[in-house]
C-alpha cells in the first residue's frame, strides 16, 4: 500500500481534464484581489474554503465564476499557469492538456489575447524550464448562447498556432450538446480537435449527443454513460478516452462516497478511463491526490493503476511518436520501480 502510494507519486503522468482557472489557489485569489483593487465577498482564507461547500455543480459554478473575477491582466494569467505547472511538476506530471474559458474573462471586459498571451507565455516556459509539454483546449460555455461560442471560435481563428482544440462546459443540466452543432462543425473545418464535458450531471443521451453530433474526440467525465450498457460497449470499442475527475465527483455530488465510484466498473468495461483533478484548488487535490484518494477508496492494484497511468498517455491528442516515447518512459520506469 505505502509502496503503491509511492508508485503513484513517483510515476510519470499526463493530465488530461484540467481548467487552468480552476487551479487559481486561495492565497493566490487574494494576493491578485490586493493587486488589481477587485472586492471579493472574502476577506480571509477561511472565508475562501467555508464558500467551498458544494452540493451540485451549479453551486460550484458561482464560485468559480467569482474567483476568476480577480484575474485582469497578461501577468495574472501567466501566474495563474505558471503556479499551476509548477505544483505539478513536483507530481512528476509530464504532458498536460488544459481547457480555458475565455468567456468567462471576455464577459468581464478582459481581451482575449490578454488571456491567451499570459497562459501560452506560461506553457512556453514550462516547456522550456519544467520539460512539461502541452496542448491547450479552448472551452464555449454551454450556459452561453451559440452566438457567443462563434464570436469566441472567431478570437481562436486568429490565434491558431495555440490553440490545438474546442471543449464544452459550464452548466450541464438543460444545454444539450446539440446547441452547440454548427459552431463545433466550424471548429473541426478550422482545424480544432473537439472534445465536450457530457454525462457529468447530465443523461447518458447527451454523451451520445456529443459524439453523434458535436463528433468528438474525448469525454470529458462521461459517468453516466454507464446507465446505457450499448453506449459503454461503443465507447469500448471506439477505444475513445474518459477523462475522469474523482475528486471532482465527491465534491460535487456525482458520487456520494468515494468507494462507489465508478472507476473500476469503467476499467473492468474495457473504458479507456483517465484519472484528472478537474479543477483542483476547489476540489481537493491535484493529480496525484486524486490517484491517491481513488486507489485507497477502491484499493486499485498496481496493475490497475499502472493502466490508467497508461490509458493517459494513449487517450491524449500527442503525436503517435510523442505517445510511443512517453509509453518507453512509463514502462521503464514501471520495471525500474523501487529502485528509480
Ligand atoms: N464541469 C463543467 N464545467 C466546468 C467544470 C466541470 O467540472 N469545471 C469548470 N467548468
Ligand atoms: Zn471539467
Amino acid at each position: 500500500m505505502t509502496d503503491l502510494h509511492t508508485f503513484i507519486r513517483e510515476m510519470p503522468k499526463a493530465e488530461l481534464h484540467l481548467h487552468i482557472e480552476g487551479t487559481l489557489e486561495p492565497e493566490l485569489m487574494l494576493e491578485l484581489a490586493r493587486r488589481n483593487d477587485v472586492q471579493l465577498p472574502y476577506e480571509t482564507l477561511d472565508d475562501i474554503r467555508a464558500a467551498y461547500d458544494f452540493n451540485c455543480l451549479e453551486d460550484f459554478l458561482q464560485v468559480y465564476y467569482l474567483g476568476m473575477s480577480v484575474l485582469i491582466t497578461e501577468r495574472d494569467f501567466f501566474d495563474l499557469t505558471w503556479a499551476y505547472l509548477e505544483k505539478v511538476k513536483g507530481q512528476n506530471v509530464t504532458h498536460i492538456e488544459i481547457f480555458f474559458d475565455p468567456q468567462g474573462h471576455t464577459e468581464r471586459g478582459i481581451g482575449f489575447d490578454t488571456v491567451l498571451g499570459g497562459i501560452t507565455r506560461a506553457l512556453e516556459q514550462g516547456n522550456k524550464e519544467l520539460a512539461i509539454t502541452s496542448r491547450l483546449i479552448m472551452c464555449f460555455l454551454r450556459h452561453l448562447p451559440e452566438e457567443a461560442a462563434f464570436d469566441t471560435l472567431d478570437h481562436a481563428c486568429r490565434c491558431r498556432d495555440y490553440i490545438f482544440g474546442v471543449g464544452l462546459d459550464s452548466s450541464e443540466l438543460g444545454y444539450p450538446p446539440e446547441n452547440f452543432t454548427r459552431v463545433f462543425a466550424a471548429a473541426r473545418e478550422n482545424g480544432f480537435t473537439p472534445v465536450a464535458h457530457a454525462g457529468e450531471e447530465g443523461p447518458p443521451g447527451y454523451v451520445s449527443q456529443a459524439l453523434d453530433v458535436l463528433k468528438i474526440e474525448r469525454i470529458d467525465h462521461g459517468n453516466r454513460a454507464l446507465e446505457d450498457p450499448a453506449l459503454v460497449h461503443r465507447i469500448a470499442a471506439s477505444g475513445m478516452a474518459m477523462t475522469v475527475c474523482p475528486l471532482s465527483n465527491l465534491r460535487l455530488k456525482v458520487v456520494d462516497d468515494l468507494t462507489r465510484h465508478p472507476l473500476r466498473q469503467m476499467l473492468d468495461a474495457g473504458l479507456c478511463a483517465t484519472v484528472n483533478s478537474d479543477d483542483p484548488s476547489y476540489f481537493g487535490g491535484y493529480i496525484t491526490e486524486n490517484f491517491l484518494a481513488v486507489q485507497t477508496a477502491l484499493s486499485l492494484d498496481l496493475a490497475e493503476i499502472v493502466q490508467l497511468g497508461r490509458n493517459a498517455i494513449t487517450g491524449s491528442f500527442m503525436s503517435q511518436a510523442e505517445k510511443s516515447i512517453s509509453l518507453d518512459r512509463f514502462d521503464a520506469f514501471c520495471q525500474g520501480f523501487p529502485n528509480n
